[in-house]
């Protein structure tokens, strides 16, 4: 089922509403806390770092998509990060948990709704670009939405005016002075290399072929992952400001002749091995976009 008005905008301000009444302060970033920055796991996680927190558990949200994970509910947590009013998801819905891409996208407008301006998307992606290591850093720059192809997009359905216009461009998604903002901060602090590349997004579960991952590279992608582009296409429906960024977690081998193979855990080390270096960046961050 592909329809948007399964949420109403009416369902969707409910649901800001009832935020909004339990939160005494007004969040002006979103972020969302993907599989490389402690979407599994409490400690030493960005949302553990927000000062004055109010925790949402997805599941005692209003119309939030029910959880399919056991144990891994996901919350939802408002919080001030260096003084800076933010709203952080810990824990995405993800395509092959089973959602409908307007069902994994509609946390998008309810930090909408709720009065930010700016998203940060994160994620853990695979490195097709061969300059990547594994542990680099991202900063997406354009998206090559391959389910968008087959007619999978999270903007199918009739169009509310109040959320955006039915058509929209995509061509400057990735905000320039933010990626721009971002690769001064993370120069500043001096991290070390940072790249800017191509994301895809595929269904998954399952890693991809090396003839998949052979494809993508050849139409030039540089990383693959299993969310963010339809976070991306509903933030800018409600011209939200977007940056998004990919934590390498593991390379890709385009070639039968590599033996290693992708897994979850791996992924799950890296992020963990990151998330303080990363931690430091969005905070740093979110301190100057409060500027902008
Ligand atoms: Cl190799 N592929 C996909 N689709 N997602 C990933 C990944 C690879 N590594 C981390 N996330």
């Amino acid at each position: 089922d592909k329809a948007t008005y399964k949420y109403t905008y009416e369902h969707l301000a409910e649901t800001a509403k009832y935020l909004l009444e339990r939160v005494p302060f007004r969040p002006k970033i979103g972020i969302i806390c993907g599989s490389g920055m402690g979407a599994y796991w409490n400690e030493g996680s960005l949302a553990e770092a927000l000062t004055d927190k109010v925790v949402f558990p997805y599941n005692q949200i209003p119309h939030f998509p029910e959880s399919t994970v056991e144990g891994h509910a996901g919350q939802l947590v408002f919080g001030y990060l260096m003084g800076v009013e933010v709203v952080c998801m810990k824990g995405r819905f993800h395509h092959y948990e089973g959602y409908p891409l307007w069902k994994c996208s509609m946390p998008v407008r309810v930090m909408k709704l709720v009065g930010i301006s700016h998203l940060i998307a994160t994620n853990a992606a695979g490195g097709l670009n061969p300059k990547y290591k594994v542990g680099d850093v991202m900063l997406v720059n354009d998206h090559i939405n391959l389910m968008g192809f087959s007619g999978n997009n999270p903007l199918h359905g009739p169009n509310d005016e109040r959320f955006g216009p039915r058509f929209l461009p995509m061509n400057r998604a990735y905000d320039k002075d933010l990626i721009e903002l971002a690769k001064k901060v993370w120069d500043d602090l001096k991290l070390g290399p940072i790249h800017e590349g191509v994301y895809t997004c595929l269904g998954g579960p399952n890693f991809e072929t090396v003839a998949e991952l052979k494809m993508l590279q050849m139409v030039g992608v540089d990383a693959v992952g299993m969310s963010t582009v339809h976070e991306v296409i509903t933030a800018r429906h409600c011209d939200l400001t977007v940056l998004a960024f990919s934590l390498i977690t593991n390379f890709c081998a385009t070639n039968y002749e590599n033996q290693s193979e992708a897994n979850h855990e791996e992924v799950m080390d890296v992020g963990k091995m990151r998330q303080d270096t990363l931690a430091t960046f969005v905070q740093n961050l979110v301190l100057r976009i409060k500027k902008l």
